[in-house]
């Protein structure tokens, strides 16, 4: 490491995760439930569980993204789809909760019912509102779940028909709080409250189900209207910037600039280019393995930096053209050269729940997952029974192996070439066990977080990493090879 202000410790050449174990300390936490989580995830966003779902085509589309914001974590759409398909992903989610929906769906009275079943069914609502004439936004009524049962199956007619009309409905101003939205909304008994003007215009929704899912998801990543944040990915070549624009226009809270290498002129570029047309947009660059490729991403004005060269399960970088730095030692590199300027996101490799714990307790910030997500009911993909072992499993393949780019590339007469290409790639595919809701993955991997926090004697994981990074040879053992077996073997 050259030009560095802090020289990589002699005790992390050449290790990652299974490499070290925390020496327990002195516990002040009566439980460790009381350990706060919370890390940046880049400049300017906090997350308070500190998992990023991986840019994967496996692993993070709209279900996850939308559930790992509600667990307060956070992650980032894959770019392996065109532009439109990704911004319909961001809109998905950013559409799935707010303390006020400020452009609800709205349909004319005079649509069918088969209409609205499929603007329902895409968009994942329970209701519509109903206007008098197309376009002009005068609530005319309330096409409720309920009401569409009441319709039966009579798809072509009018949903005037069958709608809760205006007269009927409850109703407040635009600049109701959601504590009274709320009060009425118990006192009347009603799912939804549209927000109208003095002319009846229509300027927003209020519904019991984003009032509860606030409530009951306090710690959710979220902005400051109650939408959950949403992080999509671009490349640096070819429409990059065309797909920034579309991303962050559909509400993309953080874009994640992604490729194999950036430490590179490719990414230079990229970034200057992004910086100078959307500098208030939180950017994080990736994937770098060194202190000199972190410190290039900072100086060029990244807002994170992902860190990881051929950890991940379905890389096969490191074998197929001998490149990379073993993970904890890349963590520890970039951490040195990026200090708490900007935060480090360790991407690839954690198996275990101890693997993110090490990572974080070492300089990293958050850590990205592909793996440990990707045999959840949240991630792209069927669940398969595996006729050999006799058990439940997903695919699970890195976003350059030959099915993700024949996936993107599509089958056309150009797929030998494409094949051809694939095969020079450095990903591989592999099936992972089906582990059910991502959720309860999560919640798992927070309570052994918590516990590490709690050994570590400090009340929050911001305070165990700022501690044991700054002295990692006073509160982390290297393991010899006994240890290890002693440790790792079961
Ligand atoms: P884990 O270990 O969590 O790793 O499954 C996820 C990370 O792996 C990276 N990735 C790849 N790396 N070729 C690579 O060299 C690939 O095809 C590939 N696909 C994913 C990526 O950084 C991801 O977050």
């Amino acid at each position: 490491m050259t030009n560095n202000k802090l020289k990589l410790e002699d005790m992390f050449y050449g290790t990652t995760f299974d490499d070290f174990l925390l020496r327990p300390q002195f516990s002040i936490l009566k439980t460790r439930k009381e350990a706060d989580l919370t890390m940046s995830l880049s400049r300017n966003i906090k997350i308070s569980t500190p998992i990023v779902g991986a840019n994967m085509d496996t692993v993070t589309r709209e279900k996850m993204m939308q559930t790992l914001s509600l667990e307060g974590c956070f992650g980032f759409l894959d770019r392996n789809c065109s532009i439109e398909e990704q911004v319909a992903r961001v809109r998905y989610v950013k559409r799935q909760h707010s303390y006020i929906i400020e452009n609800p769906t709205i349909l004319p009275r005079k649509s069918t019912v088969g209409e609205a079943k499929k603007i329902v069914e895409a968009q994942n609502v329970g209701g519509l509102l109903v206007e008098d004439e197309p376009g002009s936004g005068i609530l005319a009524g309330i096409l409720s779940h309920r009401d569409m049962l009441a319709a039966d199956g009579n798809y072509g007619e009018a949903v005037e028909k069958y709608m809760t009309p205006f007269k009927k409905i409850i109703y407040a101003s635009p600049t109701i709080t959601t504590d009274k939205a709320e009060k009425i909304m118990l006192e009347k008994r009603i799912e939804k409250l549209p927000l109208i003007d003095g002319e009846r215009r229509i300027k927003g929704l209020i519904t019991m189900r984003d009032l509860r899912l606030h409530k009951n998801n306090p710690y959710s990543t979220k902005d400051s209207k109650g939408r959950l944040l949403v992080g999509a990915t671009t490349g640096v070549t070819g429409n990059y910037m065309e797909r920034a624009e579309a991303l962050i226009r559909a509400g993309a809270d953080c874009i994640l600039m992604d490729i194999a290498h950036s430490h590179s002129e490719a990414m230079k570029k990229g970034i200057l280019e992004f910086k100078k047309k959307f500098k208030d947009t939180e950017l994080v660059c990736g994937n770098v393995g060194t202190a000199e490729g972190a410190r290039f991403l900072m100086e060029l004005g990244a807002d994170a930096v992902k860190v990881g060269i051929g950890p991940g399960r379905g890389c096969r970088t490191r074998l197929e053209v001998g490149v990379g730095v073993p993970q904890l030692q890349a963590i520890r590199e970039a951490y040195l050269a990026v200090g708490d300027k900007i935060p480090v996101i360790a991407d690839g490799g954690a198996k275990n729940d101890k693997d993110i714990a090490m990572a974080l307790i070492c300089g990293a910030s958050t850590v990205m997952l592909g793996s440990m997500l990707s045999g959840t009911d949240e991630s792209p993909g069927v669940v398969a029974e595996d006729p050999v072992q006799k058990r439940k499993v997903k695919i699970y393949r890195g976003m350059t192996s030959i099915e993700a780019v024949l996936d993107s590339t599509g089958v056309g007469a150009n797929a030998g070439e494409i094949l051809r290409n694939a095969q020079a790639q450095e990903g591989q595919s592999i099936s992972v066990p089906y582990v059910g809701s991502v959720r309860d993955v999560i919640h798992r991997i927070r309570d052994h977080l918590r516990s590490t926090v709690s050994y570590s004697g400090e009340e929050n994981l911001f305070n165990a990493r700022a501690k044991i990074s700054v002295s990692p040879a006073k509160y982390l053992t290297r393991l010899s090879g006994s240890s290890k077996r002693e440790s790792w073997d079961r």
